[in-house]
């Protein structure tokens, strides 16, 4: 696979049909015990107010996010994943960028997010765009590692 400018990628909606692609991807982001199994990816999909927008280059799938409403006033980002081979060309940000617009559209004026506390290059990324570690959330994933809980406050 090659790796082509960051320009090239385009976004959408998530599909039913993306479902499988989607899980697939966040295995190979993550290691076992930090990657969504699929139920619990499925069940972030259902959330009331959620939505998925979807990369893709060539017409292949190589990053996601997905997003929803919590309650009047929070947007949680529930995960974002880029495949490692098109890390670190913008494809991340652009996908923050667009997931953070609609919960803004939608009356959020706070996000949230849970990170990994080993996970040295997303909390860097987030803390670029304006999230701060708030809490540590103990035994989070189901391995038993911590994750912070990170904040950005949109108004
Ligand atoms: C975190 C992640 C979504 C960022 O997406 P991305 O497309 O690589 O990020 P972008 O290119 O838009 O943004 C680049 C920023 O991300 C961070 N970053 C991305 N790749 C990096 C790398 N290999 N080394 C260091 N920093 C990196 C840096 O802060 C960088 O900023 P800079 O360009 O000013 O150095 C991506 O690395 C990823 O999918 N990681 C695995 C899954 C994951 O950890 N998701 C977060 C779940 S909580």
């Amino acid at each position: 696979m090659s790796s082509p400018k960051a320009n090239t990628f385009s976004i959408r909606e998530y599909q039913p049909a993306d479902f499988p692609t989607l899980c697939t991807l966040d295995r190979l982001c993550f290691p076992e015990g930090i990657a969504y199994p699929a139920e619990e990816m499925a069940l972030g999909l259902e959330q009331h107010g959620a939505f998925a927008l979807v990369a893709e280059i060539s017409g292949q799938v190589v990053g996601f996010i997905l997003a929803h409403r919590r309650g009047r006033q929070w947007g949680h980002i529930i995960t974002i994943d880029v495949h490692p081979q098109f890390q670190h060309q913008g494809l991340g940000a652009r996908l923050m960028e667009l997931a953070e617009q609609r919960l803004s559209k939608s009356g959020a004026i706070r996000l949230l997010l849970e990170v990994w506390v080993e996970n040295r290059i997303a909390i860097q990324f987030y803390e670029k765009r304006g999230y701060a570690v708030r809490q540590v959330l103990s035994n989070y994933y189901r391995d038993g590692s911590d994750a912070y809980l990170m904040e950005k406050n949109l108004a």
